[in-house]
């Protein structure tokens, strides 16, 4: 049962989250997946490194401009920036709202070869009550599924649905904002078509889940992947088949009750990303929700390999950071061109907003 007050805590919420040219930043990289971006960057992966980097996100000067949310990991939420502040509270001060990753990760899923299943229900109601005190008013929950010959099976789509929709309405429950994110991963040679057939059978089934576990659809959002071929396919879509068969994808198979779509970038390269979004934007189409992103790597990506850990380069990669912010911003709202990709962000920025 979900009383009023929930109700009005849940819809603020959404309502933040869903501001018109604003997205979410995912900085909720487990241990595990933070470890491999250092390493890939000769970065030491030690706790105080981990909190300098979120840190130097999070304080990016003017980041409220274009980020409505943040996505915190588990270690991340009970980090402080130097000045004392739980980075829940630095976040908060600046009108962005703290969320928190509560999947445990996707381990393999028992009688199926390459398929996996997102674990983490164990529990998983003390753990919101807990990241809620930590000022969390949001929550993230990954399912990951491989396109192969054989791949994915009705099984795993179920079971992750299922897992999907346990988690969603536990959120609820606790006057937590679920983030629900099926990503179909763009690894393997698979077609645009194919991805497009996957996706469309995920979101089914995850819809059918989310409506038999009681999931209130308007206190929710979705976060999926954009319908593209795979890394390895030689199929090359341009951005508008792209942006046009992921919007059919969608209007196929979300229902219009659900408040806003937050993408994944899902590995695409962050101009490639951005120019997606946009395209979406600009169909010619009335769509039910607004699309916005939740990025990881497209956000992160050019601001990480900047600051390689070194505190000297940090204005360079916050700006870096801040002007993939500002261009995701205006494709959210159709308002992207490559002439922005050239224009300095972080000096101009007050003066454009
Ligand atoms: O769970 C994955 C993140 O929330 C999104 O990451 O944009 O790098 O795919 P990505």
């Amino acid at each position: 049962m979900i009383f009023k007050t929930s109700v009005a805590n849940l819809q603020s919420t959404v309502k933040i989250l869903m501001t018109p040219g604003r997205g979410i930043l995912a900085a909720d990289e487990s241990e595990t997946t933070i470890a491999k971006r250092f390493e890939g960057l000769a970065i030491a992966c030690t706790e105080e490194n981990r909190r300098r980097y979120r840190q130097l996100l999070i304080t990016a000067p003017t980041l409220n401009h274009f980020i409505s949310g943040v996505i915190l990991f588990d270690e991340t939420i009970r980090q402080r920036s130097d000045d004392g502040r739980l980075f829940g509270t630095v976040v908060t001060e600046l009108g962005i709202v703290p969320g928190i990753k509560v999947d445990l990760g996707a381990k393999p899923l028992a009688g199926s070869l390459d398929e996996r299943i997102t674990e983490g229900l164990d529990g998983l109601r003390e753990r919101l009550q807990e990241y809620r005190s930590l000022g969390a008013r949001f929550a993230k929950w990954r399912a990951v599924i491989t396109i192969g010959e054989k791949i994915p099976t009705a099984y795993c789509l179920e079971a992750n649905a299922h897992a999907l929709a346990r988690y969603a309405a536990l959120c609820q429950e606790a006057e937590l904002v679920p983030i629900v994110e099926p990503e179909v991963l763009m690894d393997g040679a698979h077609s645009l078509e194919r991805a497009f057939e996957v996706t469309q059978a995920t979101l089914e089934s995850v819809f059918a889940a989310l409506r038999s576990q009681r999931v209130v659809l308007e206190h929710m959002l979705l976060k999926p992947n954009m319908v593209l071929a795979g890394a390895d396919s030689p199929q090359r879509p341009g951005v508008q088949d792209v942006a046009e068969a992921t919007v059919r994808c969608l209007r196929r198979t979300v229902p219009p009750a659900v408040p806003g779509i937050v993408f994944l970038s899902g590995g695409q390269a962050p101009q490639l990303a951005t120019a997606h979004l946009n395209a979406m934007n600009l169909l010619n189409e009335r769509l039910s929700w607004p699309l916005s992103f939740s990025f990881a790597r497209a956000l992160q990506e050019p601001a990480l390999e900047k600051w390689r850990g070194d505190p000297n380069n940090v204005t360079a990669a916050q700006q870096l950071f801040l002007h993939r912010a500002r261009c995701n911003s205006a494709a959210s709202e159709g308002r992207y061109t490559t002439a922005l990709e050239n224009e300095p962000s972080v000096q101009s920025v007050s003066a454009v907003k």
